[in-house]
């Protein structure tokens, strides 16, 4: 390994979003240079990486280019050039998650049939060309209600996925290559973050419970700890571990798995990347999950992942009825809160929805902190 610390050891990311800009805090305490690339400097990781890189991170020359200007290459978002990526992988550059384990992530269907492969528990499914194949099964009697239909690719925060309980829900079906799984009784979905280094040290998380917000079908807040008890936070762990052995990934992997009525434990996607389920470990653990992400592409001892307390995320959303240049409503109010954190991403535009920042709330009783998190939400609000 170069000596990362005392010489201008660039690392690149594709993607200039919140978790970039989130990369680059983590990256600042110990003077690493972190170069961005993506379409505007008035992304959210322009302000804290050293060097912001104008291109499109889609785009095959864009990623070449930058790729051979740095060191060392990760990402903060899946949908990158992944051809470009194995061209500079070919070239010697280091990237991490490799691509190839990349690619199997990009796809629903592939990561679907990696599971199975693996022997990895997952819900069951078939894959379909397109939703005319899709709606000749039901009427073959092949396939019948309920089920769950994601987009092979493209789909991101719940878009790309539509549940079809009834009949009169079929207008739902969306067209394109799609897994088809069958619909899991959900008891809690929980995520698991888990990271590995290229001498292949894995450290994780405890597990934390995501609560969907139905109407965006967004995380709409995230508790650390998962409610569920030891033996089922222990099986969720090693799920994740063999989860990350599996892949082979260098970096962080986040493991969003549903523990079902009946105790079992499902792998239901992943995301080779920090993820918005990690957002806690910034106020509440000894190492948070982007500075563990770059503890592991360095192939460096990874963090202790000991939580100093239990904490509730809340995802800060774009206000439904506003569009346009964000403003914050309320944050002198939750400031004056005890243990409350407020991380404003920088958008420049707000939108109903839009993930505008996060607000973590520490405190050493959860269900305090979750009341605190409601009056949060309450007083919090992104308009324009
Ligand atoms: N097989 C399933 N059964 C029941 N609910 C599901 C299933 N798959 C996904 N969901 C629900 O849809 C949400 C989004 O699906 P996911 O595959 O995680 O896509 P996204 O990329 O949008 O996060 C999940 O968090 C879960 O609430
Ligand atoms: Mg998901």
């Amino acid at each position: 390994m170069p000596n990362i610390f005392n010489t201008p050891f660039k690392i690149g990311i594709l993607g200039g979003g919140q978790l970039g800009k989130m990369l680059g805090q983590a990256a600042s305490p110990w003077d690493l240079h972190i170069s961005v690339l993506d379409a505007d400097r008035h992304f959210p990781a322009a302000a804290t990486c050293t060097e912001f890189v104008v291109g499109d991170f889609r785009n095959y020359d864009d990623v070449l280019a930058f790729g051979r200007q740095v060191d060392l290459l990760t990402i903060e978002i899946e949908s990158v050039n992944s051809e470009a990526l194995h061209q500079l992988v070919s070239e010697g550059l280091t990237v991490h998650p490799h691509p190839t384990a990349l690619d199997l992530i990009k796809d629903k269907g592939d990561q679907k049939q990696f599971y199975k492969e693996r022997g990895l528990p997952s819900s069951s499914f078939e894959l379909f060309a397109d939703r005319a194949s899709i709606l000749k099964a039901l009427d073959a009697g092949s396939l019948s209600l309920p089920f769950v239909q994601k987009l092979r690719t493209g789909g991101y925060d719940g878009r790309g996925v539509a549940v079809i309980r009834r009949p009169a829900e079929l207008e739902l079906l969306m067209d394109g290559p799609s897994v088809v799984e069958e619909l899991v009784d959900i008891d809690k979905e929980l995520a698991v973050i888990v990271a590995r280094n290229e001498s292949g040290a894995v450290a994780a998380y405890p597990p934390v419970e995501m609560d969907f917000n139905p109407e965006a079908n967004l995380v709409e807040w995230l508790l650390s700890p998962a409610q569920i008890d030891d033996e089922t936070a222990r099986r969720a762990t090693e799920l994740a571990r063999q989860v990350i052995e599996a892949y082979g990934i260098c970096g962080l992997l986040a493991v969003e798995m549903f523990l079902t009525p009946a105790g079992e434990l499902l792998v239901n996607e992943v995301a080779p990347r920090p993820h918005n389920s990690g957002h806690h470990t910034i106020d509440s653990s000894y190492t948070s999950q982007f500075e563990q992400h770059l503890r592991a592409i360095l192939n460096l001892p990874l963090g202790s992942t000991h939580m100093k307390t239990p904490s509730v995320m809340v995802n800060l959303l774009g206000e439904p009825g506003y569009e346009g240049q964000a403003r914050y409503e309320g944050m002198e109010k939750v400031l004056a809160l005890e243990g409350v954190k407020p991380h404003l991403y920088g958008k420049v535009m707000t939108k109903p929805f839009r993930k505008m920042g996060h607000v973590t709330i520490l405190d050493s009783d959860l269900d305090r902190a979750r009341t605190k998190a409601r009056q949060v939400k309450d007083l919090l609000k992104v308009i324009a």
